[in-house]
């Protein structure tokens, strides 16, 4: 392997630059391996200037660095990208000019690092002859065949310090306070970080809700005398009888923005007489510097890609499973998106713990009740 690429596409998350980072130091180091970084997603093959190179004077210092240092696109697909032509804007398959850039470049391997959107490119692109790795990325942890990706970790760290801040004025006023998270369909960083940082509420994609047994618990956290309480809801929760709620609608070029259903939720409440605060945390979660489990998978990750390149195990992805680093096929990695199982452990503890998903009807009171929670 005489010279590699590395790119990162999608929305970006907490650990980027620290796979950078490990896959630059071990192409160079281990390999002795030229590395070049392409920017803005698949763009920087298709732009002046978008191809830069990658030593390891450019990788220092960027670890606990969050965003990337190579820019990213989520409106980069190859097979659907929007141009200008004669004037008008069309909707245009580059995918074999990226080909042909990757081979006028001479890359042996080319490393992308990315989510759902961006994994699905890269293994169309293997189809037609790159020599991709993928690195899983996303603070949705929703990528299939893995137990983890990174940017997770500190999402989940940046969500339930906001739950701790919500708690103490919650209590201060005797409010209802709602915390909507991000995750799209996968529920992973509203679950973890409710049952983190001590919710009451926690509603996820994965289980339907009601209204009336949202406003239920907290009635009857009401009655045994806690006047407060935290909800937190991800932005893709739904109720039975209802669907997800946008802030935008989608079009070629970009999926549909969810957001609004913790303001639908925290309506409804204040409504029936329990005065409600809505906090929508948004791209805090995907910012700042990662946690030290996000840059120690990312570091594993990053060279673990590398060696893959290195052996020509291309249309691989690399993969956490069991506290091991694997590498599975593309194919599978995007067959099919993880979601919460709903009959995990973490489900049912919190179901134990009195914690709502809003979809029963509430267990009868048992027990003395605590003189405070
Ligand atoms: O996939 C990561 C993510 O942050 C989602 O949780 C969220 O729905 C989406 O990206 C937001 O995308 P954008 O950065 O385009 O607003």
């Amino acid at each position: 392997m005489k010279r590699m690429g590395i790119l990162t596409g999608g929305g970006d998350a907490p650990g980027l630059n620290a796979v950078i980072r490990a896959a630059v130091k071990t192409a160079i180091y281990e390999y002795g391996c030229e590395v070049i970084g392409i920017r803005d997603g698949y763009d920087g093959f298709l732009t002046d200037g978008g191809i830069i190179p990658l030593g390891i004077e450019e990788v220092r210092g960027i670890l606990p660095r969050g965003g990337t240092i190579l820019g990213t696109a989520n409106r980069g697909n190859p097979y659907a990208r929007k141009v200008i032509r004669d004037g008008k804007e069309v909707v245009i398959d580059v995918s074999d000019e990226i080909i042909q850039a990757i081979r006028r470049l001479e890359l042996d391997a080319l490393l992308v690092l990315g989510g759902d959107g961006t994994l699905h490119s890269a293994h169309e692109l293997y189809l037609k002859g790159a020599p991709i790795i993928g690195v899983p990325k996303t603070i949705d942890n929703d990528i299939g065949g893995t137990e983890a990706t990174f940017g997770f970790d500190t999402a989940v760290t940046t969500a339930t310090e906001a739950i701790d801040k919500l708690h103490t004025t919650a209590e201060a006023h005797h409010r209802v306070m709602v915390l909507e998270l991000m995750g799209r369909d996968a529920g992973f960083i509203a679950l973890h970080a409710g049952i983190s940082g001590g919710a009451d509420v926690i509603l996820i994609p994965e289980i339907p809700f009601t209204f009336e047994a949202v406003l239920a618990k907290v009635e009857q956290r009401v009655s045994r005398g806690y006047l407060f309480s935290i909800i937190v809801i991800s932005e893709g929760a739904k109720p039975v009888d209802g669907g997800q709620v946008f802030s935008r609608a989608g079009d070629e070029i970009y999926t549909p923005r969810l957001g609004g259903i913790g303001h639908k939720v925290g309506e409804y409440i204040d409504e029936h007489g329990y005065e409600t605060r809505v906090t929508v945390l948004g791209h805090v979660q995907r910012g700042g510097s990662p946690t030290p489990f996000d840059r120690w998978l990312a570091t594993r990750y990053g060279a673990a890609a590398v060696r893959l390149a290195a052996q020509g195990k291309f249309d691989r992805m690399v993969s956490l499973r069991a506290g091991k680093i694997v590498d599975i096929s593309l194919a599978e990695a995007i067959a099919v998106p993880k979601r919460v199982d709903v009959n995990d452990d973490a489900v049912i503890t919190a179901r134990g713990m009195s914690i709502s998903f809003g979809d029963e009807s509430l267990p009868p009171l048992r027990g003395t009740l605590p003189k405070s929670e």
